[in-house]
């Protein structure tokens, strides 16, 4: 069976969840964070390298300051508490996004997250926070605009290759599965530029029911779309 290197997850419908259950939304993404714990031990027992996972977008700062508050919390408590035994599971943390517009404390636990586990390499952990495709297309934009004003880049040089190495994902490889929970069919600013080439997959459950199974539900179409592609051309040679 053909498995990707690299999942993406927007880890959503943590709201409903909770609404469904007459919970509190705090609720819906504190189980959210459970769903992750679970999510991020089962991938770690398959030969997937990479997850990225949409924890707090740019577009999140929008949404009332209570909640807002309460993600960031949750946040500096997964790490808090998740960071021994991530580190001892051998996962590698890392985090894109812009951290200009982070909190001192927030910014230093995630420093600490990624120094602390910078030796690991049985799965990557990508977390974005105050993560924006657009958003971190226009920090690369700027890097290189300023580059070729200092004369240091040649606008001609310019290609793809540079692009990448400017983004927050520089060196990550591009995701070959998406996946998106809640039944919601968009990308909402999550990884445009990477995802150009990704296998989408949107399952219907909402993010804190997300499981063993429905991960294996994900690998199995990523499988079969990879495998129609195959069969096409074994077909084709039969014929
Ligand atoms: C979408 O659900 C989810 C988010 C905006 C945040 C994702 C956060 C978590 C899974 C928990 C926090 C994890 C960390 C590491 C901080 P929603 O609130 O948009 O749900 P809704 O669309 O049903 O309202």
């Amino acid at each position: 069976m053909t498995t990707p290197t690299h999942i993406a997850i927007i880890m959503d419908g943590n709201g409903r969840w909770a609404k469904a259950r007459g919970l509190p939304r705090l609720a819906g993404h504190r189980a959210g964070v459970e769903a992750l714990r679970r999510t991020v031990r089962a991938v770690s027992g398959t030969p997937v390298r990479w997850l990225t996972v949409y924890a707090f977008s740019s577009e999140n700062w929008a949404r009332p300051k209570s909640e807002v508050f309460d993600l960031m919390g949750l946040l500096k408590l997964y790490i808090r508490r998740d960071l021994a035994e991530l580190h001892q599971s051998g996962v590698r943390v890392h985090v894109i996004g812009d951290r200009d517009g982070l909190a001192k404390d927030i910014c230093a636990l995630l420093a600490e997250a990624e120094t602390l586990t910078r030796g690991n390499t049985v799965l990557n952990l990508v977390i974005a926070f105050n993560y924006g495709g657009r958003d971190e297309i226009v920090r690369a934009m700027r890097e290189l605009a300023e580059s070729a004003r200092r004369g240091d880049i040649d606008p001609e040089s310019i290609d793809e290759a540079v692009v990448s190495r400017h983004l927050d994902t520089a060196g990550m490889p591009d995701p070959d599965l998406l996946i998106r929970t809640s039944g919601e069919i968009r990308l909402s600013n999550f990884l445009p530029w990477q995802a150009a080439y990704s296998e989408l997959v949107f399952l219907p459950c909402y993010w804190p029911d997300f499981s063993a199974e429905h991960l294996d539900e994900a690998l199995r179409i990523y499988a079969a779309r990879e495998r129609r592609f195959g069969g096409l051309a074994a077909q084709g040679v039969a014929s």
